[in-house]
């Protein structure tokens, strides 16, 4: 348990090191700005992300991150729990998303991302909360396929999109 604790600690600081030293902000711009701003993380989640294998919970949101999410993200199988909420991520998400079985809350609100919403979040069948609000009108695709087998879904946020087709029946079991 300790050792757990440790390496999620140490985990935590090499990310936040592998963030920082990702941003353009220098030292001297940091001078000039409040606590709150330099706390805002900027440009995109860095390769190495994918050495921080034992990470399982990854909470990103609200800040001011961008571009593509890395393929290397895919690595950190034990992840249970990611938010990347409230940032500007763009681009498709990951074919090897499918990786991330143990998830159990995805949160995608308020992004750029594009393309069809994957199919290949079927697989994530452990999920029990999944947000998907406010990505942007062109991440579209057919509700029905990709939430057929997430049959453990509690939440559940769609708002502000452009998914079509029907809800599976087990959602309407749901409490929205
Ligand atoms: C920081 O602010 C000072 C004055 O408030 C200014 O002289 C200096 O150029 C600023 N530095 C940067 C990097 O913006
Ligand atoms: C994925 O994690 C393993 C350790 O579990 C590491 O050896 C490998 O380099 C990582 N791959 C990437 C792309 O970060
Ligand atoms: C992951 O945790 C195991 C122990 O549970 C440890 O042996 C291994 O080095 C850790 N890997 C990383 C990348 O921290
Ligand atoms: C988000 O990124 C897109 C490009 O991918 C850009 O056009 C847009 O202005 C950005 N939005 C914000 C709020 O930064
Ligand atoms: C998800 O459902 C599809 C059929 O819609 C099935 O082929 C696939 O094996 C299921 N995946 C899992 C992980 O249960
Ligand atoms: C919404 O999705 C449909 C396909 O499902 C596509 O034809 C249409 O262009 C999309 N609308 C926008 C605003 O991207």
């Amino acid at each position: 348990m300790m050792w757990h604790t440790i390496t999620h600690l140490l985990s935590s600081i090499m990310l936040l090191f592998f963030m920082l030293s990702q941003t353009t902000t220098t030292a001297n711009d940091a001078n000039n700005k409040s606590l709150e701003e330099i706390a805002l993380l900027e440009g995109s989640i860095p390769e190495q992300i994918g050495l921080l294998s034992n990470l399982t919970q990854l909470s990103l949101y609200d800040n001011r991150l961008t571009g593509y999410l890395p393929v290397s993200l895919t690595n950190l199988t034990r992840l249970d729990y990611l938010d990347l909420s409230y940032n500007n991520f763009s681009g498709h998400l990951p074919d090897s998303f499918t990786n991330l079985i143990r998830l159990k809350t995805l949160n995608l609100d308020s992004n750029s991302f594009s393309g069809e919403f994957p199919a290949l979040l079927t697989d994530l069948i452990h999920l029990e909360e999944l947000y998907l609000g406010s990505i942007s009108n062109s991440f579209s695709g057919e509700l029905h396929v990709s939430l057929t087998n997430l049959t453990h879904l509690k939440r559940l946020g769609l708002s502000d999109n452009n998914f079509s087709g029907e809800l599976p029946d087990f959602i309407t079991n749901l409490t929205i």
